[in-house]
């Protein structure tokens, strides 16, 4: 892997990429690297009467991929996923260094998925010029991750927005894990008038509790425990919402999660859910509990929704 301040790019021997063709040809799946191709292939599927849905990834995937590949199979005749590690993203270049990589095995899920397409464009195609746009959405953008990890939202919005351009799907289908970066998507898409329509689904967790994530895989057995600390504390804010005023849940909260030494906390938030505002003395549904904390160098983050 080579690397300067803003490029990231891969150089790989014959040999690999002799072996990636043949692994390539194996699957059932059809995998595109430029915009063009994609986009040719989406407007024959739209030319054929097929509705096309599309699931943005950075790759690694879990059981959470995989749920929103099969509500994406559910809600439209074809599905197009995206893996792409997205640099803009990440406000930390050692975050973005150990981000897994796992094309091979990706592909292989994305096709016992009975997904239909694969984008898996370089750098290069993405950010030709490595520009990056900026969106201001007072509380929503800039509160919680937007203030905890400056530019992390302009780097999102940016390669979502340059996804959609390029696949051209119909709608596109996201996790309620990454539920600050759902709220902001949906909140582009309305005020840019985009052409696509947004579908969350539910986070997906190990039977431990655990939200999914990625991450996980850079946790050892005994910080995969300790992670479940994450989601009992959250469950039991979630079961006090109807007995107790926010902040003295907030604080209970908190202190819980203080006790366990290896948890660094970052936040815990009571928010109400369509604009951020933060609930101290009230109530206000829907609203979200939001929790990000580090375990080791891992930053986990984690939420429940109150409807
Ligand atoms: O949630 C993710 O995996 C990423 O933030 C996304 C939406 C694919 C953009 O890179």
């Amino acid at each position: 892997m080579c690397k300067d301040s803003n490029k990231i790019s891969f150089n790989f021997s014959k040999d690999y990429i002799w072996s990636l063709t043949f692994f390539l040809k194996s699957l059932s799946i059809t995998v595109f690297e430029h915009i063009s191709d994609i986009n040719t292939w989406v407007e024959e599927q739209h030319k054929q009467g097929r509705s096309v849905g599309f699931v943005p990834t950075m790759g690694a995937l879990h059981a959470g991929h995989q749920s929103l590949i099969t509500l994406a199979k559910a809600h439209c005749d074809v599905v197009v996923a995206s893996i792409f590690v997205n640099p803009t993203q990440f406000n930390n270049a050692s975050d973005l260094e150990k981000y897994p990589r796992t094309l091979r095995e990706d592909l292989e899920k994305l096709s016992a998925s009975d997904c239909d397409a694969a984008f898996c464009p370089s750098v290069a195609e993405m950010y030709p010029t490595g520009d990056k746009g900026h969106w201001d959405y007072g509380a929503l953008s800039n509160s919680l991750e937007g203030f905890y990890r400056p530019g992390h939202f302009d780097g999102v919005l940016t390669i979502v927005k340059k996804l959609f351009e390029a696949v051209k799907a119909d709608q596109a289908f996201f996790g309620e894990k990454d539920f600050q970066q759902l709220a902001l998507i949906r909140r582009m898409v309305q005020e840019e008038q985009l052409p696509i329509h947004i579908v969350a689904a539910p986070t997906i967790r190990e039977s431990s509790g655990l939200a999914m994530s990625s991450r996980n895989q850079r946790l050892n057995a005994q910080e995969l425990e300790i992670a479940t600390n994450i989601s009992r504390i959250l469950l039991r804010a979630v079961g006090q919402v109807n007995q107790s005023a926010p902040a003295a849940i907030l604080e209970e909260a908190r202190s819980a999660l203080a006790e366990i030494p290896e948890l660094k906390l970052e936040y815990f938030e009571l928010v109400e859910a369509n604009t951020f505002k933060p609930l101290t003395t009230k109530i206000e549904k829907p609203c979200v509990f939001l929790v990000a904390c580090y375990l080791g160098e891992v930053r986990l983050i984690d939420n429940m929704i109150v409807r």
